[in-house]
């Protein structure tokens, strides 16, 4: 039985009062909207359809091929958007999951279970209901003196008695395809001028057919977000929930409150995240490191047995046993080899640094090519830009860069070659050769006892 899911993602989201439609705001590192749109996917197996209005040309954009595309071009309602999507899918699937783009906590498993209900149930559908004192605006079931759900009464529409009601409308259905179709075309237009999708319970009831509910058992799952406020519940119980899964995954993190990691972030086992750290973006931390206390990590790929203390790391990559910090900044295409050591205030760009290789103390390297086993002494700097262009800098395997030295790009400093505290190097340093001074001359060949 095929079923596809029509995810509802054309609504303003006034109350956000921002210029980015609220399905696009950020949630944990991703637009909200692709949260609904992944549990969708998994949940059906299918593609999923996303009704799109309100940044239409924006959101399509945002979330390129996560979804099949249908526009709403008014936005009359929930019914009304719903129906947007029967030329797309009448006739090709059995049923229509119905969720919204702003209910990001809602699991692929509670997705699952609705299906499986509705598949087991001979009505035409089965809600997702949830039981809670806090109403946040959703509708509330009625039900007869049966105990038979007859109808979904929005809380602008009820009465008194009615609003005091604790079983909710989640809004997330699973329908009977051919009989959704026929029932869109029944519903009135509501006072406020909306064709409500809640409708279809009373038009089922009146039908004389039973209407199913599944009741989440998670009431965080249906967590929508209409406003900022909302939007950061959602990030602190997705949050939670990342965290706790990388704990029991073998990750260690001292305090999980002030741990922020992002959905697509990966790590190791017995790694140890230390407080006040984020991880963003395409970032891959191994086996056996220690990160953070204050550390922040974007789009990087970390080895095995890394230390990164007190730092920015940037789209950089670490080979294992590399060794960062306190404050160092390791900018785009920074590459440290296996068992390199960056100390307090330095500062890597577009660079690689070879393995073992050392910068203990406040320098700057970019755009460079550093071999194995070199020791950038204190106040080193790569002079990459001439104010145009960016030059780069190339240093031999062994080499022993002075404190203080200026290496005027493009530069090369040979194999074993040193350079004296504070030379400004505007030629190539032969290998095996000492330089010094203001600009550096070559003064001896280096013997064995250099
Ligand atoms: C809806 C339900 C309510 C339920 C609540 C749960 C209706 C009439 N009411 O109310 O019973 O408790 O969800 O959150 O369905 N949308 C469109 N096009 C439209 C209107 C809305 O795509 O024309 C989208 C919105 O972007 C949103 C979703 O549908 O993702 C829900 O719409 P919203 O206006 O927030 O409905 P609620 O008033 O919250
Ligand atoms: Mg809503």
């Amino acid at each position: 039985m095929k079923t596809t899911a029509v995810v509802l993602a054309a609504g303003q989201g006034t109350r956000m009062h921002s210029q980015l439609p609220k399905v696009l705001h950020p949630l944990l590192g991703r637009p909200l909207a692709s949260y609904s749109l992944d549990a969708a996917r998994q949940a059906t197996g299918e593609q999923p359809v996303a009704v799109i209005g309100h940044g239409a040309d924006q959101v399509r954009q945002a979330l390129g091929d996560s979804a099949e595309f249908v526009l709403q071009e008014a936005q009359l309602g929930t019914a009304h958007a719903v129906q947007q999507s029967e030329a797309l899918l009448r006739g090709v699937t059995d049923l229509v999951l119905v969720t919204a783009a702003d209910m990001p906590l809602l699991t692929r498993q509670t997705l699952q279970k609705l299906i499986r209900t509705q598949q087991t149930h001979p009505g035409p559908v089965t809600l997702l209901a949830s039981i809670s004192a806090e109403a946040r605006g959703f509708g509330r079931l009625l039900r007869d003196q049966h105990g038979q759900v007859q109808a979904v009464i929005e809380e602008a529409h009820a009465s008194p008695e009615q609003l005091a009601i604790r079983e909710l409308n989640a809004g997330i259905y699973c329908f009977a395809a051919e009989w959704l179709w026929q029932a869109l075309r029944l519903i009135p237009i509501s006072p406020k001028g909306e064709y409500y999708l809640t409708d279809v319970v009373g038009i089922a009831y009146a039908e004389g057919l039973s209407i199913q509910t599944l009741t989440t058992e998670d009431s965080t799952e249906t967590i929508g977000v209409n406003t900022r406020v909302h939007l950061a519940e959602a990030e602190c119980v997705l949050r939670q929930r990342v965290n706790r899964s990388w704990m029991l995954a073998g990750v260690t993190l001292i305090d999980p409150a002030t741990t922020y990691i992002e959905a697509g972030v990966t790590i190791g086992q017995d790694t140890c995240i230390w407080p006040n750290t984020t991880l963003r973006g395409n970032t891959s931390i191994g086996d056996n490191c220690a990160i953070g206390p204050n550390t922040i990590i974007q789009d990087t790929q970390i080895g095995n047995g890394c230390r990164v203390l007190a730092s920015v790391v940037e789209k950089a990559i670490l080979e294992d046993g590399v060794d960062v910090g306190p404050f160092a900044h390791l900018r785009k295409g920074a590459h440290l080899a296996q068992g390199v050591h960056i100390g307090n205030f330095g500062e890597v760009k577009n660079a690689y640094l070879g393995p073992g290789t050392k910068m203990g103390h406040f320098s700057y390297v970019g755009d460079a090519t550093i071999a194995e086993e070199v020791n950038i002494g204190a106040g080193t700097i790569t002079c990459n830009f001439d104010g145009v262009a960016k030059h780069h800098t190339d240093i031999g395997a062994d080499a022993f860069i002075g404190s203080d030295t200026m290496l005027v790009a493009p530069v090369k400093i040979g194999e074993g070659a040193r350079t004296g505290a504070g030379a400004v190097v505007t030629r190539d340093v032969p290998p095996h050769t000492l330089a010094v001074g203001m600009p550096a001359r070559a003064i001896r060949k280096l013997g064995k006892r250099d």
